[in-house]
């Protein structure tokens, strides 16, 4: 099937003195499907071969034997160009994609390995906002990829869930609160009361004090600071749920920054023995001078510890109890430094799978048009952004298809899809901008343009009124467009791959945008319907075939496809 490799190994008998893998990086894919699917390049070969590069490309061309999966091999000046057999491989793929159905795109690669995922990571108390969506959206696609890969997968979220801040909502709570808000509006009323402590507390500064204090009462397991403080967590945890079902996200394990509060110590321990503690003024650090970045501050001089010292001990405790191959973190690039200098501390420790820790860092969201801000002044809460997305789409339906089944799922799998791929649209490290305007965009590059790609191949098929299968004549699917197609729909588990192993989702994002341009091409360039019964059973069995893959792509994404919209 793969026919790479088959290059790969033709050529390697031919080039005794090059490795597999040199030939095989040698291997090109030609911008233009017309001057070949792959091209092999013989300059560097002119040294070794004491000949010009276009002479033995002419040489390699006579010399080399490939099977019937290959139908061309030419030498144009110094390049081999080589032609797959478009009849063998439309019948391969096509084939397959209709086997494997929603497992078309999988592979076992990953089989027995275990991949950690830190992901979302919320504050409580705080608010959500875009910025954990992004980590949010981005760590749970990297989730499905991996998975999709054979990979054993494990989804933390280290919720922000002990800290100073806890003894401002408890003190504010005490003074302010109202026991019905909370438990109705969890996520919202601690931010409230979180902001207005920050107002109090300017007027009146032993409210700080008091803070302290009632911190302290926490970490030392008072009855009441303690119950308060697993009571607001709970509430936030279930409001949370909501969000991430919204969202098509779950979470293996819900062990916030408080679940190392009793792992702490011997990490603490393990550093003093291993001599990387340093002591300046009262507080415990390991200096990282030589390796130019300041110190990682592990223990305050109240004894308390931070969160760095959580993250050494929440990794030690990883490699413990699931044996990761590697371990994402995903966070913006603000925590590029904290991240290093943590992961430092661990190689210092002595421990070789420090390397296998990987800091996955994303760009900022800004936001333009019509406001997304809340009353919070500048932090946009992703509720909002969800709902407002919803009920944008709902009022596009209400317009132009009031008749429409299902409506509310509709708008919400249009709404939030719409978010997700606009978060993915581009490589994670640049900044989003967030606009509505282009968000909903039916034609550009997004979520709802996939989305009704797909939802037009499914109408098609519904409108045919027969079974699709796969005996069907391969010699009729000859135009460029349909070769276009079949071409994207071989590429589906490179692109997964290559997605995987630089962490980058938005890999497959663009890969179904492009098949997704691709279909629509030959959709509109090859009627379907009115055709003669071979032509028109090959073409809907092509239809069909990119109709699964394009949901097994949104679905890597975290993206439903509705079948009518
Ligand atoms: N709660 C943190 C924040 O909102 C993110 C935590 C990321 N994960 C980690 N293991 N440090 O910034």
């Amino acid at each position: 099937m793969n026919y790479k490799k088959k290059l790969v190994i033709a050529l390697s008998e031919k080039l005794e003195s090059f490795s597999l893998e040199e030939v095989e990086n040698m291997i090109e894919v030609p911008p233009d499907r017309d001057m070949g699917d792959f091209a092999f390049p013989c300059f560097k070969l002119a040294k070794t071969f004491r000949k010009a590069p276009n002479q033995i490309a002419a040489d390699l061309k006579d010399l080399l034997r490939l099977d019937e999966s290959f139908e061309k091999v030419e030498a144009k000046g110094p390049y081999v160009n080589f032609f797959i057999n478009k009849k063998i491989l439309t019948k391969e793929i096509i084939n397959r994609v209709f086997h494997e159905g929603d497992d078309y795109g999988k592979t076992n690669r990953g089989e027995g390995k275990t991949i950690c995922i830190d992901f979302s990571a919320p504050n409580i108390a705080k608010p959500f906002h875009v910025g954990h969506l992004r980590s949010t959206v981005i760590g749970n696609a990297l989730y499905r990829i991996y998975e999709s890969l054979g990979y054993n997968c494990v989804g933390i979220n280290h919720l922000g869930d002990w800290g100073t801040q806890f003894g401002k909502v408890i003190v504010a709570y005490r003074n302010w609160g109202k026991e019905e808000e909370v438990r109705e509006n969890p996520i919202e009323t601690l931010l409230d009361l979180y902001v207005k402590f920050h107002e109090e507390a300017e007027k009146d500064p032993t409210l700080e004090d008091d803070a302290r204090e009632w911190f302290t009462k926490m970490e030392k397991d008072d009855e009441e600071a303690y119950g308060l403080w697993k009571w607001f967590s709970t509430e936030t945890i279930n409001e949370l749920k909501k969000i991430y079902e919204l969202l098509n996200v779950k979470f293996d394990h819900y062990t916030g920054e408080s679940f190392y509060n009793d792992k702490m110590d011997v990490v603490i321990e393990e550093l003093k023995n291993k001599n990387l503690l340093k002591e300046s003024k009262g507080a415990h650090l390991v200096d990282l001078e030589e390796y130019d970045m300041p110190p990682c501050l592990v223990m305050k001089k109240d004894g308390s510890t931070l969160y760095a010292t959580r993250d050494i001990a929440a990794a030690l405790y990883r490699k413990r109890t699931f044996n990761f191959e590697k371990s994402l973190y995903v966070t913006d690039y603000s925590q590029n430094l904290h991240f290093a200098q943590w992961m430092k501390v661990v190689e210092l420790m002595g421990y070789e799978w420090a390397k296998d820790m990987i800091h996955i860092p994303f760009g900022r969201v800004t936001h333009e048009g019509r406001k997304i801000q809340t009353r919070k002044g500048n932090v946009v809460l992703l509720q909002d952004v969800l709902d407002g997305a919803i009920e944008k789409v709902m009022e596009i339906i209400e317009a132009k298809n009031p008749e429409l089944e299902n409506k509310e799922k509709v708008a919400k799998d249009i709404g939030v899809g719409a978010v997700i791929f606009n978060d993915l649209s581009h490589s994670r490290i640049k900044d989003v901008s967030f606009s509505w305007g282009t968000v909903f965009n039916f034609e550009g590059e997004t979520g709802p343009y996939v989305q009704y790609t797909y939802a037009r191949a499914a109408s098609i098929l519904r409108k045919a009124e027969i079974d699709v299968d796969t005996s069907i004549d391969w010699e009729v699917l000859v135009e460029k467009n349909s070769l276009d197609v079949i071409m994207d729909l071989g590429g589906f588990t490179e692109a997964i791959e290559s997605a995987m192993i630089k962490n980058e989702p938005f890999i497959v994002t663009r890969y179904v945008v492009n098949l997704a341009q691709n279909f629509n091409k030959f959709y509109n360039e090859c009627p379907i319907l009115n055709q003669e019964e071979n032509v028109k059973n090959a073409r809907l069995a092509l239809v069909f075939a990119t109709k699964t893959t394009i949901r097994n792509a949104l679905r890597l994404i975290g993206i439903e496809a509705p079948e009518k919209m």
